[in-house]
């Protein structure tokens, strides 16, 4: 079993950063943050092995956890990137575990109308719970609280029961 964890924010020391690292801490699993790879590669204008390991690590990820921030309602640009060069169907057979980090408690619902159906494209399955956050849910060193955390913890629970038999 193994969880990736991507950070669709443009930033890698912000909430939804330190949310990302929160969750692959809780699954023991490594943290892609897409800022970090090749800007040419993601909007494919070349190819990099910073974006084609993320890819393979994603693709062979056993449990996925999605988290981004919240930018016009939706999830960022910069997850797109990647989600669209993921080939169909790579998701089969994987549980994803969707997040968001947003500044305004009104667009919690964007996860479910947004991000569930990218991910059900690509086969993969999504868990009930998604982990919607704002900026009440970190303390002042952006560590995730532990409120979040408990959601955080059941969705990856949630993933675990959906994974198939080893
Ligand atoms: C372009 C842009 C659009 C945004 N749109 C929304 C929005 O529609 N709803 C919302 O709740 N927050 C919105 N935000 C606020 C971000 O979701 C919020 O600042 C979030 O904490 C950013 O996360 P990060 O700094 O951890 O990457 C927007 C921010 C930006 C830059």
């Amino acid at each position: 079993m193994s969880l990736v964890a991507v950070n669709g924010s443009p930033s890698d020391t912000s909430k939804t950063h330190a949310l990302t690292v929160a969750a692959a801490r809780l699954g023991q699993g490594s943290v892609i943050d897409v800022s970090s790879l090749d800007a040419n590669a993601l909007v494919l204008r070349g190819e990099h092995p910073s974006v084609r390991d993320a890819l393979a690590a994603i693709s062979a990820a056993t449990t996925l956890v999605l988290i981004t921030p919240v930018y016009r309602a939706t999830y960022s640009g910069l997850l797109k990137l990647v989600l669209d060069q993921l080939p169909p169907e790579c998701l089969h057979n994987t549980a994803v575990v969707l997040a968001a980090n947003g500044n305004s408690p009104a667009h919690f619902l964007s996860l479910d109308t947004g991000l569930r159906a990218v991910v059900a494209s690509l086969g993969g399955w999504t868990v009930p719970t998604v982990v919607y956050a704002t900026g009440a849910d970190f303390g002042e060193d952006n560590e995730p609280n532990p409120e979040l955390l408990g959601r955080l913890r059941a969705a990856l629970a949630e993933a675990d029961r959906i994974l198939p038999p080893a």
